[in-house]
């Protein structure tokens, strides 16, 4: 049996902790692309020197070029740019679209028809732009983004409660951005609701938290975003596609009227299995969370405006 291929453009933070997380596991081939000469090259190397430590046969590329990423199952995107001091999120937001753009045309061009993760940021809007650059069904392109979020206030939960994070269940919903809608109601400890666990206020610190989390870290490390848990956040979407788990996970898709939302790509439960997006899970959200959620599409919608405007193709 041949490994399943599994590509990586832009081999910065995100790129190349989604990289060590998916080769660790061993079950797919990775090739990383950058611009940069050598970078995606001495870091390949160096992951692949680390396979007789951490178990793992698979194999990993760096390269400048597209010729080794032909007839990949899964194409990741975090090739972009982090936001710098004096830019505008409208100049971040065009600057990506032309890096993100320019990537996906290649993308297709050596992979019809692979699945696509965005995880260029602004994420919600990068990702609508892949799909329609790359022309794609719906069900190959799905951006990360739920899955991390969900990931923080799983963790700050665990924290608070000194339990386990597998003991955690929850979810968080909606836009990747300071509008994103963490489930409260849907969210428990070993089936007991977060609601009888902690006090409204606690509750709402933690899902302010939560929805501050990438600020968080970028105020700590100062000069650039999280990696870590994107990373693996990716890695865990990359997982259950290659194992057809049909695992149940939270990402970024074109909504088509699920959650009253259409043509927008937001954060909801999808399962996701060997062709990309299988089913999307619409839960029952109280009025408050629709409200929310409703918010939260309509600053996409926002965004995704200011992109169909964008002076650049
Ligand atoms: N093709 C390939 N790689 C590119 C291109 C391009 N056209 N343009 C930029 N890159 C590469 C850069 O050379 C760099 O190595 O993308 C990489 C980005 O890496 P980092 O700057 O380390 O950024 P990172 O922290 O990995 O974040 C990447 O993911 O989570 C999001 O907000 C984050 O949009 C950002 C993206």
């Amino acid at each position: 049996m041949t490994r399943k291929k599994v590509s990586i453009i832009g081999a910065g933070n995100v790129g190349a902790t989604v990289a060590q997380n998916v080769f660790a596991k061993g079950y797919a081939d990775i090739v990383l692309v950058d611009i940069v000469e050598g970078l995606p090259q001495g870091k390949a190397l160096d992951m692949l020197e680390s396979g007789p430590i951490v178990g793992s046969d698979a194999q990993v590329i760096g390269t400048n070029g597209y010729d080794e990423t032909k007839d990949s199952d899964i194409v990741v995107i975090t090739s972009g740019v982090a936001r710098k001091p004096g830019m505008s999120r409208d100049d971040l937001l065009y600057t990506n679209m032309k890096i993100v753009g320019d990537v996906t045309r290649k993308v297709v061009a050596a992979s019809p028809n692979a699945i696509i993760i965005p995880v260029t940021n602004p994420l919600d809007a990068m990702a609508q732009y892949v799909l329609e650059t790359s022309k794609f069904p719906r069900e190959r392109v799905i951006a990360m983004a739920g899955e991390l979020d969900t990931a923080r206030f799983r963790t700050f939960i665990a924290q608070e409660l000194k339990v386990s994070v597998d003991d955690v269940h929850a979810y968080v919903l909606g836009s990747h951005g300071d509008q994103m809608v963490p489930l409260v109601n849907a969210s428990n400890v070993a089936g007991v609701p977060l609601t009888h666990l902690f006090s409204r206020e606690k509750l709402a610190a933690l899902v302010k938290r939560t929805q501050e989390g990438g600020g968080e870290i970028v105020s700590l490390l100062k000069t650039g975003s999280a990696y870590y848990a994107p990373g693996a956040a990716v890695a865990q979407m990359v997982a259950a596609i290659i194992l057809d788990k049909h695992a149940i996970l939270p990402c970024c898709v074109l909504l088509k009227g699920e959650y009253s939302i259409r043509d927008l790509f937001i954060g909801v439960p999808c399962k996701l299995g060997a062709k990309g997006l299988e089913q999307i899970i619409e839960l029952t959200l109280t009025p408050e969370e629709f409200q929310m959620l409703r918010k939260s599409a309509e600053a996409v919608r926002d965004l995704v405006a200011v992109l169909h405007k964008a002076p650049v193709a």
